[in-house]
């Protein structure tokens, strides 16, 4: 697994801005040409790459028992670089839930920028990103909680493989997201609508630097879901 300093590079000029209250905006400069994805009064000399940071050693031993959901439950995730899976762990800790990582057929390069290069490259395409194997039993599944790391201002293609693949008729998702600052960035409202026949939850998006200590949050949202 990818591990990266926490400091900020200037090579490829990007910069992942602010959900929540601000608008969202990815910036790109590619060989001196630059892209707005969504308009935004920042300009290109304002922005930077940001490095994922990582969480590193976030152990879910030791916990308490896990609680159980009703029927079976399923966390099924992709992480690129590990904070989607502290955060899958922790929702297994609470939940009980059975888990399932979502492994690109083909890697993703290590490097991040041939990376965010590559998740542009596919997402401009359309191309969706196999994935290794498939979930056992996933007609059993009544819950899923679906995390990934906010890609582009989307779901990564891997996520929106996987969701083409599945019926969904019947199950409840619930999603889980990690992000440097852009925040959800409408992805659950595409999973609302690309789910279909699924019941949405309320899940959750942890920004990549308030972790690992917003992994804490987890338990409270678990509970409020009330399932
Ligand atoms: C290809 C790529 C695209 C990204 N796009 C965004 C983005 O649009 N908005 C954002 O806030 N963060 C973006 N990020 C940062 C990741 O969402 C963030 O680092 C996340 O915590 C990574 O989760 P992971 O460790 O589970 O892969 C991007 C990272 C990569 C590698």
């Amino acid at each position: 697994m990818p591990r990266f300093e926490n400091t900020a590079l200037t090579r490829r000029q990007m910069l992942w801005l602010a959900g929540g209250g601000l608008a969202s905006l990815a910036l790109v400069a590619c060989g001196g040409k630059s892209e707005t994805v969504e308009p935004q009064t920042v300009t290109p000399e304002e922005t930077e790459v940001q490095e994922p940071d990582v969480v590193e050693d976030v152990s879910t031993e030791g916990g308490p028992e896990t609680a159980g959901a009703t029927g079976k439950s399923m966390v099924v995730y992709f992480s690129w670089s590990g904070n989607t899976r502290s955060m899958a762990e922790r929702i297994v800790r609470a939940s009980g839930a059975d888990v399932w990582e979502l492994v690109p057929e083909e890697p993703y390069p290590e490097d991040y920028d041939a990376c965010t290069d590559e998740a542009l490259a596919e997402q401009r395409a359309g191309t969706l990103r196999a994935y290794q194997g498939d979930v056992d039993g996933w007609d059993s599944v009544e819950t899923v909680f679906l995390g990934y790391p906010i890609w582009w201002m989307d779901l990564p293609q891997i996520t929106k493989a996987f969701v083409a693949d599945h019926d969904w008729a019947g199950k409840t998702v619930v999603p889980f997201c990690s992000y440097y600052s852009s925040g959800w960035t409408g992805t659950p409202e595409t999973l609302a609508e690309t789910c279909g026949g699924a019941t949405m939850l309320e899940g959750i998006a942890l920004a990549q630097g308030d972790l690992p200590g917003a992994l804490d949050d987890i338990d409270g949202w678990y509970a409020s879901l009330s399932l």
